[in-house]
């Protein structure tokens, strides 16, 4: 019998309050799809109080996914609390409401200038009253690493005796080291009564401020944690939360040292949410990470290419195909039809509605007038742009543009914007305007601004990829634009062979998902 350990995804709590990684909600649904697929145990959806779009996120998620436990956060507060329950109840058994409250000295003094007493005694009722309207508690103590080891064993013993399943110790500032880590848990697990009983387990939630996160949560793991925190991509605040597919696949490729512990990750989804979670937070992978990274497997070396090809084993711990590297291959042309296409996109993990089909589609079939082969990678990065638009959103119809060293760089476009009403009856209007700019991008991004009327949109950063092989390779434009708030940044994508238009369609995409934020509507 193996010894669970179970796997709390918070991609989508922790991983979105990333500057900038913010998901629209349609975004958010595709990776929570994903992730059920993967196979986590809990996947934290949301902070049902702070926004209508997080309770509407929560709330939906619980209604849709089965077999996966729904996690809400909430402070140790009534209306937090309450809030989470409401939004967790459609998963009914399958919910969980997650409390926090911070017990450091330094959060206790700066932060909420309360004493150990009143703080116990806050968690205690903020359990109880969770407890009151879902079985499945879970209670952190914020700043637990840095919280004083005595009055966190009071802490544990008194949540547990109100009701809470699941302790969950985070690093919250990334400041614990491994061997100092595993001894915390190590003395929790020993001087907690009701980790000792089973009457709760033990979990880790680790920040990489000092790139300690995953081995920090192993180190927990070794030492009792049975349940991790961690996100795909080690998505998360500051430096990220401690990545999945590497807690996964350390525990999966040293059973000599983890014993009889493991996880119901399915690993061969691992690339694919690697993925998909990267184009829908707009922060992509660096090549060299560790499982996921397009360099992780790749030898370049002839010794190692050598030793390889003679005994895989000599330079290669795991199986890439194990994780899911090698399943996206050459996969449709030009004379691929919408069905194809769709059936495509659903074994590379999307569930699009017909509409987006037929926006995906109807690029599809221009990139496939350019391009002998779409890859997989290609209609990958077509999705990143289209999917999460709202009713009210912009659509690229044409684009031209001059530039060259003796002319003044100009762009004419032509944008239709959907779900304008008149009389009642929803319609397309089409717009053409021209400007001009400093570059060809520029000239193409000042004519949309001058279309959209969204002259607030500031560019902070561009950049461009290509998705596959070849010289025919579809560009990937990613940027994030600002709308007068300095701190907050919005991402937009766009594919295309000609990266121009590319340009466009990632500048587009960013002012529709800003006129979704603005609507207040993440459930488009
Ligand atoms: O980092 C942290 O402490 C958190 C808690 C809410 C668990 O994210
Ligand atoms: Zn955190």
């Amino acid at each position: 019998m193996k010894d669970r350990l179970f796997i709390f995804d918070t991609t989508l709590r922790d991983g979105e309050q990333s500057p900038g990684a913010a998901m629209t909600w349609r975004l958010k649904l595709e990776v929570a799809r994903q992730l059920a697929r993967m196979k986590v145990d809990i996947i934290e959806a949301g902070f049902p109080v702070i926004s209508q779009g997080d309770f509407d996120a929560v709330y939906s998620l619980a209604s849709e996914l089965k077999g996966v436990t729904i996690a809400g956060l909430a402070r140790c507060v009534d209306k937090d609390i309450e809030a989470a329950g409401r939004a967790i109840k459609p998963a009914g058994d399958h919910g969980r409401i997650h409390i926090f409250l911070a017990t450091s000295k330094i959060h206790r003094d700066f932060k909420l200038g309360k004493s150990q007493d009143e703080i116990l005694r806050l968690a205690v009722k903020g359990v109880e009253y969770g407890k009151s309207l879902a079985q499945d508690i879970e209670f952190s103590p914020e700043d637990a690493s840095r919280t004083e080891p005595e009055f966190l064993i009071d802490i544990c013993n008194a949540v547990i005796e109100a009701g809470a399943t699941t302790v969950n110790i985070p690093d919250t500032v990334g400041y614990a080291m491994p061997d100092e880590f595993g001894a915390l848990i190590a003395r929790l697990a020993r001087d907690v009564e009701g980790f000792r009983t089973g009457k709760a387990i033990i979990s880790v939630h680790c920040h990489d401020d000092l790139g300690l996160a995953v081995a920090n949560s192993l180190a927990a793991v070794k030492a009792g944690a049975r349940q991790v925190e961690c996100t795909v991509n080690g998505l998360g605040e500051r430096a990220g939360n401690a990545a999945m597919e590497e807690i996964v696949m350390a525990i999966r490729t040293r059973p000599d040292f983890y014993g009889n512990v493991d996880c119901g990750v399915n690993a061969k989804e691992i690339v694919r949410s690697s993925k998909i979670v990267a184009r829908a937070s707009g922060f992509t992978v660096q090549r060299n990470k560790a499982i996921v990274g397009k360099n992780a497997f790749a030898h370049a070396s002839g010794i190692h290419q050598d030793g390889v090809l003679k005994n895989r084993d000599t330079y290669e711990i795991m199986n890439p195909e194990y994780v899911g590297w090698g399943e996206t291959e050459l996969s449709l042309t030009k004379h691929s039809g919408r069905a194809a296409v769709n059936a495509r996109l659903k074994a590379l993990g999307f569930r699009l509605n017909d509409e987006e089909v037929s926006a995906v589609f109807n690029q599809f079939k221009e990139i496939g007038d350019k391009k002998k082969y779409i890859y997989d990678e290609d209609l990958i990065a077509l999705t990143g742009g289209l999917l999460g638009n709202g009713t009210y959103s912009w659509d690229l119809v044409n684009i031209q543009y001059l530039g060259g060293n003796r002319l003044v760089p100009t762009a004419t476009i032509s944008l239709k914007k959907n779900g304008t009403l008149e009389k009642g009856e929803p319609r397309v209007t089409t717009f053409l305007d021209a400007d001009t700019g400093d570059g060809p991008v520029d000239a193409v991004f000042q004519t949309i601004k001058r279309i959209t009327d969204r002259q607030d949109a500031t560019l902070v950063e561009f950049n461009i990829r290509s998705t596959s092989q070849g010289q025919d390779a579809v560009g990937e434009v990613t940027v994030r634009l600002t709308f007068g708030d300095p701190s907050y940044q919005v991402v937009g994508r766009g594919a295309s062979t000609d990266i121009i238009e590319a340009s466009a369609r990632a500048f587009i995409s960013a002012i529709n998902r800003q006129i979704l934020i603005e609507s207040g509507s993440h459930s488009a």
